[in-house]
């Protein structure tokens, strides 16, 4: 389906652009915050409580926060709000796109759960709602008078929406899933609470009224979840590039660890604003990248094997389906032998290519149920944008797309 390609592309780059602005403004604002130095006395007496200058594009800028709020409300207010909206709205469309309109290629793994279409799109709905639910309730309850034993059940909890969505979905729909969920998290913290505090802040500034330290505090924990949650989020946007992560045995460990250890690095850079630097912090973290990278490349031979005996198995039983049922089609027997030849050297549990040693974007072709279920986007492939096989290293001819056409 072309038009569902074009129409990914668009709103992929939205989503991009979006992501950038939202992001890139809330590590401006979490870097002005803990930058802000105490002001002169001059400036104390305006009620500003803390102020920096700045060199940037060719200007200086002097920059100034006021304890409560201004004497008058300033005739233009900047508010940043369409930045996180614009791109929850466009993550979900992308979502749909890609994952709820291809889900039995991308969504669902019949060795994790055999689900039919509907069922994975509503699970994945329901993970996403449940998900946060759970949280906003936590916010709400006493714990959420007790910040740190929050973040640690909070981790906690996130592990395990980890491991749910690993037994749920295909690895890379359970990688986006947990993304679409703290990102609604995110999302949800500016609009429910971010927002409508700073709306009564404003309301009490234009009504002379004293505003109440309440609203700040309220929105001070969802600003402090948000802020740890940045960088495991932008790696999971990124995850579906990198198969070796939720193609993994574990793969819900694994997102959990390289969220866990991208938010202790993030830790560093929010101390070191405040002028506190903690090189440890930076150190450990890198460390504890290198070993999650050296543990899952690590098992790969005994990986392997169990994958061999696994396929091993699967084609015996093959082989002795075909010999009783002796019912294969000529053509199902032609693809087969098509894809045997010029697609399992890399799209296999165990690629014998000296490109890729695991499957690329997880995308395996090892037997028919594979190959069936990948239908639409093999036809794509090889007819179509006919970029498969990739770099046409095993020579695929234009008769033999042919046949794949008219599958
Ligand atoms: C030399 C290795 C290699 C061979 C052989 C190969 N592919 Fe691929 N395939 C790749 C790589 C690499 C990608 C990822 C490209 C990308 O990022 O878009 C890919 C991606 C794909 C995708 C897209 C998956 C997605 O989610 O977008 C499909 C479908 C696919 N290949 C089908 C095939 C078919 C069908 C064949 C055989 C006719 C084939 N490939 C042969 C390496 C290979």
């Amino acid at each position: 389906m072309p038009w569902l390609e074009w129409l990914s592309l668009f709103v992929r780059w939205f989503h991009v652009i979006a992501g950038v602005a939202w992001i890139g403004a809330s590590f401006y604002f979490i870097w002005l915050d803990n930058s802000l130095r105490e002001p002169p006395q001059q400036k104390k007496d305006q009620g500003i409580k803390g102020d920096l200058w700045a060199i940037h594009g060719g200007g200086f800028y002097e920059i100034a926060k006021y304890a409560h709020g201004p004497q008058t409300m300033p005739e233009k207010l900047h508010w940043f709000k369409w930045e996180a909206y614009s791109t929850w709205l466009s993550g979900m469309a992308l979502l749909i796109l890609v994952y709820y309109f291809g889900a039995s290629a991308y969504l669902i793994d019949p060795s994790v759960q055999a689900l039919s279409p509907l069922q994975a799109v509503l699970f994945g709905l329901g993970f996403i709602a449940i998900g946060f639910g759970v949280y906003e309730i936590a916010c709400r309850s006493p714990l959420g008078q007790y910040p740190t034993v929050f973040g640690v059940a909070l981790a906690l909890f996130i592990t395990f929406t980890c491991w749910l969505a690993a037994h749920l979905f295909s690895g890379r729909g359970a990688y986006i899933h947990v993304g679409a969920l703290v990102g609604t998290i995110m999302v949800a913290n500016v609009f429910l609470v971010i927002m409508p505090s700073q709306r009564k802040m404003v309301h009490a500034v234009s009504n002379n009224e004293p505003i109440d330290p309440a609203w700040g505090a309220g929105a001070k924990l969802r600003s402090v979840h948000n802020n740890y949650f940045t960088l495991p989020l932008l790696f999971i946007m990124i995850s579906n590039h990198y198969p070796q992560t939720y193609q993994h045995d574990m793969n819900w460990l694994v997102l959990a660890l390289l969220m866990a250890v991208s938010a202790w690095i993030r830790h560093f850079f929010n101390l070191k604003h405040h002028g506190v630097i903690r090189p440890a912090i930076l150190v450990s973290g890198f460390l504890a990248m290198l070993a999650i990278a050296v543990w899952v490349s690590w098992p790969k031979a005994s990986f392997s094997s169990e994958h061999n005996a696994k396929t091993t198995i699967e084609e015996t039983q093959q082989e002795s389906s075909l010999v009783s049922v002796q019912k294969m089609t000529d053509q199902q027997e032609r693809i087969e032998n098509l894809i045997a030849t010029h697609c399992r050297s890399c799209h296999s549990a165990t690629p014998t290519s000296e490109l890729f040693k695991v499957a690329p974007l997880g995308v395996v072709l090892d037997n028919w149920q594979d190959i069936s279920r990948y239908k639409a986007q093999i036809i794509h492939r090889t007819t179509v944008t006919r970029d498969m096989p990739f770099l046409n290293k095993t020579g695929m001819t234009d008769a033999e797309r042919q046949i794949l056409s008219k599958w």
